[in-house]
């Protein structure tokens, strides 16, 4: 059995640092934000760079209005799929940590700091909710329903593949290390971007802000997770971490073919969006590498074992 002075040997000051600040710098704690005022109709809701038809006649050519459907479409999906993450990865990993009894995390800071986290969350959740909230209403989508993102439901198949609760706690925890550290990249693009609403601009800022201290937090306590894991688990989490990145950069066209059905577009013309999709970056898959790149050298994994080569 692990001490708690053994625990403490092993975390870092910025652990420290991290965990006192947060009530001074967690977007839950200091931002109250005028969700439907701020909005500006004349702007698009989602960068119009990043719809990969956006140069197809069957889209160009159609209405302005109908245009803001599409893109007040892809960020309700942007939007819903973050809630899923949240909701149904991160939490749960946290959860995994702070209750599952793994190695490395009887610390009361640590725990602090996991717990903070899961209330920064579900105020991500709230934010997230009410922003799209405001672009559904505004753009008349309220009845746009999309499925599950493949990404939950990866997840999900994987964990009905054990019933070892070890390795249904690494697939938790692996799963909630990718989402953390490979988050910022797609909100850095969002916050910069001047085109969008600005409350989506401040929105995608405040959760980058909550989820740099986030990445940095994590890469600290999972590191110390790591160097307390059995050689078999630690084999199984690098596999797992492998997978989790998979997940999360499988290109999905179904959110896109969801709306253009929803804004009426016909079947022929939505595949012949579709293939015209094939050539464009799949930008919405854009994640943080550098992050996970930082992470694989720190507990000493080369970074390919995870991206894949
Ligand atoms: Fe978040
Ligand atoms: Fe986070």
């Amino acid at each position: 059995m692990k001490t708690h002075s053994a625990d403490e040997s092993l975390r870092q000051p910025i652990l420290d640092t991290l965990a006192d600040s947060w009530m001074q710098r967690a977007a839950v704690r200091k931002e109250i934000l005028e969700y439907d005022e701020a909005f500006d109709s004349a702007r698009p809701d989602f960068p119009e760079h990043l719809v990969p038809f956006r140069d197809h006649p069957l889209y160009s050519g159609g209405t302005s209005a109908m245009r803001h459907q599409v893109l007040a479409g892809m960020w309700a999906w942007y939007n819903e799929k973050t809630i899923a993450i949240e909701e149904q990865i991160v939490n749960p990993g946290c959860r995994t940590l702070l209750y599952e009894g793994l190695a490395g995390l009887s610390d009361l800071t640590i725990k602090r700091a996991l717990c903070e986290t899961v209330v920064d969350e579900d105020y991500h959740i709230l934010m997230c909710l009410e922003t799209c909230g405001v672009s559904r209403k505004r753009r008349h989508i309220e009845k746009l329903v999309f499925d599950e993102p493949v990404l939950t439901r990866l997840r999900r198949d994987r964990l009905e593949e054990t019933d070892l609760e070890w390795e249904r706690n690494i697939i938790s925890v692996a799963y909630m290390t990718i989402a953390e550290l490979t988050i910022n990249a797609y909100l850095k693009l969002l916050s910069s971007e001047e085109t969008i609403q600005p409350l989506h601009r401040v929105t995608t800022a405040i959760h980058l802000r909550d989820e740099s201290s986030h990445s940095r937090m994590f890469r600290e306590i999972l590191k110390s997770v790591y160097r307390r894991m059995a050689p078999l688990e630690q084999r199984s989490y690098i596999q797992e971490l492998r997978r989790a990145y998979r997940s999360f950069t499988t290109a999905e066209w179904a959110p896109w073919a969801t709306v253009l059905a929803f804004v009426g577009f016909l079947p022929d013309q939505i595949a012949a969006l579709e293939v015209h999709s094939r050539s464009f970056p799949p930008s919405i898959l854009r994640r943080d590498l550098i992050s996970v790149v930082g992470f694989a050298e720190e507990i000493g994994v080369r970074p390919a074992a995870i991206l894949g080569e």
